[in-house]
């Protein structure tokens, strides 16, 4: 829970849950004997821990809260970032995964444990369309994808068994955005567990349990840990829909997130606040960049006002993030051209790291999808994602500018 006198998000950012007693946090109570408290988040590196006598150890069988037993039970670097979390995204407690896969697959195992139906956006990021797609079916579970961005869509493929709505907000790679506040309505109404991957916006951007989402979900991986050195993912909720995860899905299936990963990411949270508004600003400068260049057929960032949901975008999003597509004129060649000739921009999947990355899904990602399938979803052959880093952001343009340059206009 956040702190009702101190609400700024990089002191929340780096302050909560650790070991100041401002924010709600046990991270005192940690600290054993000695005065002088690390000011830096301890790593706890074990697998298991150790008691005194049979009694203390059977009490923390039972009673959780009062010991740890083993690190994929609970570890206390874990709960240091899962503090961390809940505080960021407003929710009442949280849950840290071994990738945001992770997260999304015991996120969906909770709300789905006897089986039933969930209606998703139609345009989510490529694993989770496949999990939902195909692995959950085997547990009897089915799917129905809809054009979420209009949510009477939503409304109407929901049925007696359905369990679960899946989000994303802005989407992969099309920065398509739902409104967030019409399908919690629609999901309270109907009873039914409202779930949004929020990893493009960050709690920089929106925080969806603001908005009336039950569950939300990062890749950690990207703009949280933001070094690009972790795989990881998180769940932040209700209690009792956390509880169930950890001691259920989260145990058994055992996407447990390590403690140096844990820790790892604690080092990244504190700067994401400062890191978030740079990729923003930069974002900002470089998608108006792009618009004006005659190589370029089309631009799709939410801060544009040419971005179709603009005005959703303004009430919705605090920032506009650090995306970018791109549909560049000549298409599939003009495509791999371009990414070929970039000098400090990388080609690489991912993104929310600090340097820019980009990526062409025709010749890479995408390549093994038949391209009439492609055209549908709308990854078209010209089309370019940027994650646009903390670079200079003068120095972004001049490479992609000169990259640009080399393609027919
Ligand atoms: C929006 C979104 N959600 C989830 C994931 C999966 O995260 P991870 O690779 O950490 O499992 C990704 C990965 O790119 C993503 O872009």
């Amino acid at each position: 829970m956040a702190n009702k006198k101190y609400q700024g998000k990089s002191t929340e950012a780096i302050h909560a849950g650790e070991t100041l007693p401002i924010f709600p946090t046990e991270g005192q109570k940690e600290q054993a004997g000695k005065t002088g408290i690390p000011l830096l988040p301890p790593i706890h590196q074990n697998s298991t821990f150790q008691f005194h006598n049979t009694e203390e150890c059977a009490s923390a069988f039972i009673d959780e809260d009062s010991g740890y037993v083993y690190t994929r039970w609970g570890n206390p670097t874990q709960e240091i970032l899962e503090r961390k979390l809940a505080v960021l995204e407003r929710g009442e407690t949280a849950l840290a995964a071994a990738s945001g896969m992770g997260a999304i697959s015991t996120a969906l195992l909770t709300a789905l444990a006897e089986g039933g139906h969930v209606v998703a956006m139609e345009t989510l990021y490529s694993a989770t369309y496949n999990l939902l797609n195909d692995d959950l079916t085997q547990f009897g579970i089915e799917t129905t994808f809809v054009d979420a961005t209009d949510p009477n869509k939503v409304e109407s493929a929901i049925r007696p068994d359905t369990k679960v709505i899946y989000l994303e907000s802005p989407t992969n790679p099309l920065l398509k955005l739902v409104d967030i506040n019409a399908c919690t309505e629609i999901a309270k109404t109907h009873n039914i567990t409202s779930i949004i991957d929020n990893t493009f916006a960050t709690p920089c951007s929106q925080q969806p349990i603001t908005l009336g989402i039950d569950v939300v979900l990062h890749s950690m991986t990207k703009y949280l840990s933001g070094n690009g050195a972790v795989v990881a993912g998180a769940i932040i909720g209700e209690k009792a829909f956390i509880e169930r995860a950890k001691k259920g899905a989260l145990r058994n299936f055992g996407a447990v997130i390590s403690p140096f990963n844990a820790w790892l990411t604690l080092l990244g949270i504190p700067t994401l606040p400062l890191r978030f508004a740079r990729h923003c600003e930069n974002a900002m400068r470089i998608a108006t960049f792009l618009e004006a260049h005659p190589a370029v057929a089309w631009v799709r960032y939410p801060g544009l006002p040419s971005h179709p949901q603009y005005d959703l975008a303004k009430r919705q999003m605090n920032r506009f993030g650090g995306m970018i597509t791109v549909e560049l004129k000549d298409g599939r060649a003009a495509g791999e051209k371009f990414v070929n000739q970039l000098e400090i921009c990388s080609l690489a999947v991912s993104l929310g790291d600090v340097r820019t990355l980009v990526c062409h899904p025709a010749s890479t990602t995408h390549s093994h999808v038949p391209t009439e399938v492609r055209q549908k979803t709308g990854i078209t052959d010209g089309l370019v994602r940027f994650s646009i880093g903390l670079e200079d952001v003068e120095d972004i343009i001049v490479d992609i500018e000169q990259a640009l340059n080399t393609l027919p206009k």
